[in-house]
């Protein structure tokens, strides 16, 4: 268990998104949807989509980027990179290497991770624990995806939930204590929930898997949505409890954002007020990896995160995974 005397807190953030913004109305033309249905059922406005040019290592390396300059932190003085995504440019080498050659950050070991939308926390709970075991001083986590690139536009259960971002957070050894705790877990049997079926060692791509559509993200969406609301409430409630907190400690809750309706349950079950509960799901949809790191740059940069406050981070995704984490917030000397 992590606790508050192991001193590693988070001295930048950045994020970046593509410039593309692909509507609801948008999609009523290519699918048989409505603004109206996305709207109620999932809280999504419009999403941003990477063009064809774009791929997951070019939205990772501008978000990292920008979370070294927060921190005042140049590319050689990083010891690590990790990358959590599910949409890495290609299956190898890792995209977190791209990353790195971009930033030109060469004393960085690198490595991506694969945990879905829980991607983020996943990366910042092995940072943290690297950086407490003594081993590494600075890790840029960066989580990153371009779900579009792996998104059927013709399949209206899922075509209008996601959208491309990555996030990423500077990650520092300190002499304040900054992450108060944090929980991972995982239910492998979950594993056909939400997932890419071709492509892999399992069902190498050829033209069968093309016809099959094994190249696109498929989804039991029920299924997915009420195991969300259970483990974000369960996951939550585990790391207050190891950090002696109550939810009215919280300062600001950012769940991974997926559907409004999954947000809303879980911090109702929570009972956290509505000034507690940081949303964007209406501006970009669900980033996966990202959406966590967006939303908490955001928060900081526009002021609603300051010193001292105490943040919770919760995730949830494919595999199936899911992640909490509590930090109090540290602003910059
Ligand atoms: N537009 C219009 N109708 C749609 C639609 C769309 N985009 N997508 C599905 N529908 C239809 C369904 O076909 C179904 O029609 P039917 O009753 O005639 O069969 C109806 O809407 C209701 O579908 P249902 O799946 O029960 O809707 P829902 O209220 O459960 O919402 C999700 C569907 C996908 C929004 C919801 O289940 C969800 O958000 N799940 C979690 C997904 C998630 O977060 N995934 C990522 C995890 S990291």
């Amino acid at each position: 268990m992590i606790n508050g005397k192991h001193h590693v807190i988070i001295t930048g953030t950045g994020h970046a998104v593509p410039t593309r913004v692909l509507s609801n109305l948008d999609l009523e033309q290519m699918v048989d949807t409505s603004d109206e249905w996305i709207r109620t059922r999932t809280g999504i406005l419009r999403r941003r989509i990477a063009d064809e040019h774009t791929a997951t290592s070019d939205l990772a390396t501008e978000a990292g980027r920008l979370a070294l300059a927060d921190a005042g932190v140049s590319p050689d003085e990083l010891d690590l990179i990790i990358v959590a995504t599910i949409t890495p440019d290609m299956l190898f080498p890792s995209t977190s290497c791209l990353v790195q050659k971009n930033l030109g950050a060469w004393g960085a070991a690198c490595y991506d991770l694969s945990a879905g939308c829980s991607g983020l926390i996943y990366g910042l709970d092995m940072a943290v624990r690297s950086i407490v075991s003594g081993g590494y001083r600075r890790a840029l986590v960066i989580g990153a995806d371009c779900v579009s690139k792996i998104t059927n536009f013709q399949d209206r259960t899922t075509c209008v939930l996601f959208g491309d971002g990555a996030g990423a957070c500077l990650v520092e050894a300190a002499d304040k204590a900054g992450v108060l705790a944090s929980y991972l877990g995982a239910d492998g049997s979950g594993w056909d929930k939400l997932l890419l079926r071709g492509g892999g060692s399992r069902h190498p791509a050829s033209a069968a898997t093309l016809a099959a559509g094994w190249h696109y993200i498929e989804m039991c969406g029920n299924d997915v949505f009420k195991f969300a609301v259970r483990i974000m409430v369960e996951a939550s409630l585990k790391v207050l409890a190891d950090a002696g907190l109550e939810p009215g400690d919280i300062d600001l809750f950012i769940p991974h954002q997926a559907n409004i309706r999954i947000i809303e349950s879980a911090a109702q079950r929570l009972n956290l007020k509505e000034d507690q509960v940081y949303i964007n799901v209406d501006e970009y949809g669900n980033t996966s990896a990202a959406s966590i790191g967006i939303a908490l740059d955001e928060a900081v940069r526009s002021g609603r995160i300051k010193g001292g406050d105490r943040i919770l981070l919760v995730g949830f995704g494919a595999g199936l995974t899911w992640g909490a984490m509590i930090i109090e917030w540290v602003d910059k000397a």
